[in-house]
């Protein structure tokens, strides 16, 4: 190959460079001049989908490629291509590690037959701020949840390597720690200690690394005070090194260019440098590399040497995805028709729909609702099939069965006023008023409340984490009528919904639901399906809280549960409000009851290359079947290093039938306890642990043992 070709296996563009109308643009689009020759040689595209379109696009490029290397497509399949799977926040609050495989799988099997060859998924970025908009793209706050579901997302997309015809690889991103900007600004800066990155955040994207994703993404942030995709400590050492990923690593959306507006790069050229003496081997869409490499190759060897590695990973990748075999990977327009939105896709789709609402309030078991019942159902979000949520840009919104209609089909005596409008020219006032006059004819109100699909996802920062200001004064008009009222909230990112909760009996968190997300709505409000899901992030009580997560440190003033700190000032607190959140971390309720007792240990006391059991009594004390999620959680009472109030370590969905019950254990070992040390690296020492058991990261039972070497 020459040089100018192993550039070119460098350099990623958008579908548009090839005639390409239908390819999604997530970034700014380049001025660059591209010649002929240059797209000719040019290693990867992104964006573009469809059978007949990708072979088309192909068949062109290979005639033109002197040594027929094939293109590579890459796409942002974040939660589907076609049949759209709740958002991935959704999906972490399933709680459930096989499922969210099987989504992965489908969503893979999906793109695959339309083409795509690379999923920009998982989002390992772990999230605490739900100001910032990409929260939705993530599965949460804790570190363990969201690698395992990370390791899933990974397993599903890839099956087994070589990936074959019906799966595509997948690029773990944004590394790193892209999840917590200042404020909760979109692409702002990212400031953390080493030690923190290691022990919250790294461990996530480790766990998809080791994994076998095949490629990663760089962050548009800065950690450590460099931009991710020019910082050698982190890519070389860290990820490449200790982590021992071999794979492609990928800029993110011209993110190289940005290390000029970032500040530690002059010009194009420098920031080219920069980011492949990181270890960056692709550029998407900064023209850094295609415009600066072979001039900086000309003077230095080092670069020209990096230019070889990066251009032998690109090519690995190639042959790990078959391509060289066969650069269709067996796609045809017929074969894409069966696949995409099958009715298998579909179910599953409705089945994750299920297992990711959480019910939030039940007062006096208000839900399930009789189909008896006369019904007014109202909120604009109702109508609409505004459910897919950001990021799914092949979902199709215009066909996307609405809530109204879902609901159609099980409630015979259902009435629907739109309420208010997301168009602030829409006379709110009438809106108002004809909602009002049938929720007073009804006995009960169904009130669906939310945001739209651009109120989340990337570029979505915001400051006022509430419903709409139309949408709580109509909630406030309707609680005045003093009638059972079932919220429904669809959203892409926690809110603050203390007002809400006030004034419902029920909240019904259903997020972005999906393509079959109204029917999933519809059984769990007629009772058809339980309600299973719990919170992978905190809900604030209001935007003030912010970031609130479960597994914080413990401060030198703690605020405890003693009457006298109730009058003490000078404690970590506020003034104006307590430091609870609305719904805790792991929170999430059932039609069902479910009871624990009995926690017993194997042993209190237990030493290096031991472990100890740990089991509790589970009681589904209720009259219907139902499912809950256990979680185990770990305090360290002393250490080294601070530690937080409880981390989660072992988690289990439970079903269980109407009063029945089941024991549920948890093996500890010394892994369970490690933690990073002040000097950064990772072990576990002798002391008191205690552990702690139940259904929210509010729980119900805890123990202590002593580990001793
Ligand atoms: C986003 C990435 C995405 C890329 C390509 C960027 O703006 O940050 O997550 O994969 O665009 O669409």
């Amino acid at each position: 190959m020459t040089l100018e070709e192993k550039i070119g296996q460098l350099q990623q563009i958008s579908g548009d460079f090839f005639g390409d109308d239908g390819s999604s643009v997530t970034g700014p689009l380049s001025s660059y001049q591209i010649s002929k020759k240059q797209l000719n040689n040019v290693g990867s595209v992104l964006g573009i989908s469809g059978a007949d379109n990708v072979i088309k696009i192909q068949k062109e490029y290979l005639t033109n490629n002197r040594l027929h290397i094939p293109l590579v497509f890459m796409a942002d399949i974040i939660h589907g291509y076609k049949t759209i799977f709740p958002i991935p926040l959704a999906l972490g609050a399933s709680w459930n590690p096989e499922l969210v495989k099987k989504v992965a799988a489908a969503s893979a099997a999906e793109a695959a037959a339309a083409g795509i060859d690379v999923t920009f998924s998982p989002m390992a970025d772990l999230v605490r701020d739900p100001r910032w908009g990409r929260v939705m793209e993530s599965t949460g706050e804790d570190p363990y949840l969201n690698g395992m579901l990370a390791e899933s997302f990974v397993d599903g997309y890839q099956g087994e390597l070589p990936i074959d015809q019906t799966h595509v690889a997948a690029t773990v991103k944004h590394f790193a720690a892209y999840g917590a900007p200042e404020a909760g600004r979109e692409y702002n800066t990212v400031d953390m200690s080493e030690w923190r990155f290691r022990e919250q955040y790294l461990p996530v994207y480790q766990k998809a690394v080791e994994a076998k994703a095949l490629l990663v993404m760089t962050s548009f942030n800065i950690l450590f005070g460099v931009p991710a995709t020019g910082n050698n400590h982190l890519m070389r050492q860290i990820l490449r090194k200790e982590l021992g990923f071999s794979g492609v690593l990928i800029s993110d959306w011209n993110a190289i260019n940005e290390m000029i507006d970032h500040g530690v790069a002059n010009d194009a050229s420098q920031a080219a440098a920069k980011a492949i003496k990181a270890g960056t081997d692709i550029d998407m869409m900064s023209f850094a590399f295609l415009g600066s490499l072979e001039k900086l190759a000309a003077t230095n060897v080092e670069i020209k040497r990096l230019i070889d590695e990066s251009a032998t990973r690109v090519l690995q990748l190639k042959e790990t995805l078959g391509l060289f075999e066969d650069p269709y990977r067996g796609i045809s327009a017929e074969k894409e028709a069966k696949v995409v939105l099958s009715k298998k896709h579909l179910d599953l789709a409705k089945k994750a729909a299920e297992e990711s609402m959480v019910l939030l309030k039940n007062r006096q078991h208000i839900l399930p609702v009789n189909s008896e019942k006369s019904i007014a159902l109202i909120g604009a979000k109702a109508d609409t099939g505004d459910l897919l949520g950001n990021w799914s840009w092949k979902g199709d919104v215009s066909t996307t069965q609405t809530i109204r209609a879902a609901m159609a089909t099980h409630f015979s005596n259902l009435a629907f006023e739109n309420g208010y409008s997301f168009d602030p020219s829409d006379n709110e006032t009438d809106l108002k008023k004809k909602a009002i006059a049938l929720a007073k004819k009804q006995d009960v109100i169904i009130y669906v409340a939310g945001l739209t699909a651009s109120q989340s996802g990337e570029a979505s920062s915001m400051t006022d984490i509430r419903l709409p200001k139309m949408q709580l004064d109509l909630l406030t008009e309707l609680a005045k009528l003093r009638k059972p009222i079932v919220t429904i909230v669809i959203t892409g990112r926690p809110l603050d919904l203390t007002v809400v909760d006030q004034l419902s009996d029920a909240v019904l968190l259903a997020w972005f639901p999906g393509t079959s997300g109204a029917a999933a709505i519809t059984d769990i409000l007629s009772g058809l399906v339980n309600p299973s899901g719990k919170l992978s992030m905190t809900f604030p009580r209001s935007v003030g809280q912010v970031p609130i997560y479960y597994n914080h440190y413990n401060t030198g003033r703690p605020v405890t549960t003693s009457p006298s700190d109730k009058d003490n000032i000078y404690l970590s607190k506020y003034i104006d409000s307590s430091n609870d959140p609305l719904y805790p971390f792991g929170f999430g309720l059932s039609y069902a009851n479910f009871t624990l007792k009995g926690l017993k240990l194997s042993n209190k006391v237990f030493g290096a290359g031991e472990t100890i059991t740990a089991s509790v009594n589970v009681k589904n004390d209720s009259k219907i079947t139902g499912t809950t999620t256990l979680q185990w959680y770990i305090h360290d009472l002393t250490a080294d290093v601070v530690r937080p109030i409880k981390e989660l370590k072992h988690f289990q969905r439970i079903q269980l039938a109407a009063g029945s019950e089941k024991t549920a254990y948890f093996k500890i070992s010394t892994q369970e306890l490690s933690y990073i040390h002040s000097d950064l690296t990772r072990s576990s020492d002798e002391g008191f642990f205690n552990l702690l058991v139940g259904f929210s990261s509010e729980t119900q039972l805890e123990t202590t043992f002593l580990f001793k070497n």
